[in-house]
């Protein structure tokens, strides 16, 4: 399996829209960087994410410990439709939660407590993705490759109370979602 080369291309200024929907990437860009100053904030970048996705899709939640990672997959969740009695928690010990929502099948996995890629491959998530299924992935980041790579990267961050967010693509169908959430249908 080949990994696709990730483009690191960065606005030279940092973006100053306050959505990021109307924050336009620099042309040919794959990067783009915002605060999430308010719980509503990281809800409304989840709920445009959310609308974006396509059957196949992989979306790999990096950052910190408490850096919101399963704040963005609940709320997206819930923004596709999840019943707000159902609970979205990490899924550290059994890997990976199966959620079926409207016509969707997503994959919430957390690979923080793996440390060999052997590990990721056994769970099959990569051939589930081929059937069409979405994954959803805290602490992806690592294991890319295993997931069949061609990802949105969704690096939240954490520093000194302040919140951001910064959303990479690598591959097509990372570029395409990258891509739809900017210029939404
Ligand atoms: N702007 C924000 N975006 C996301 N979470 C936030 C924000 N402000 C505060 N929080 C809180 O931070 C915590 C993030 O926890 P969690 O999503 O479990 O982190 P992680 O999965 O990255 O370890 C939640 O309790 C959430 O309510
Ligand atoms: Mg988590």
């Amino acid at each position: 399996m080949t990994r696709h080369p990730r483009r690191a291309l960065r606005s030279p200024t940092p973006p100053s829209a306050s959505s990021l929907s109307r924050a336009q990437p620099q042309e040919g860009g794959t990067t783009t960087e915002r605060g999430l100053p308010t719980r509503k904030a990281t809800k409304e970048l989840s709920r445009d994410l959310a609308g974006a996705l396509a059957p196949g899709d992989l979306v790999i939640l990096a950052g910190p410990l408490g850096a919101g990672k399963t704040f963005f997959v609940r709320a997206a969740l819930r923004a596709l439709g999840l019943a707000s009695n159902e609970r979205v928690t990490s899924p550290t010990f059994s890997l990976v939660h199966e959620i079926d929502v409207g016509a969707r099948r997503i994959l919430h996995a957390d690979l923080y407590r793996v440390s060999d890629p052997d590990e990721v491959r056994v769970l099959d998530l990569e051939a589930q993705r081929e059937g069409g299924a979405i994954l959803l992935v805290e602490w992806g980041a690592p294991y890319e490759a295993e997931l069949g790579g061609d990802a949105l990267l969704v690096e939240l961050s954490l520093s000194g109370g302040a919140r951001r967010v910064k959303l990479s693509a690598s591959g097509p169908k990372g570029r395409a979602l990258f891509d739809r959430i900017h210029r939404p249908a």
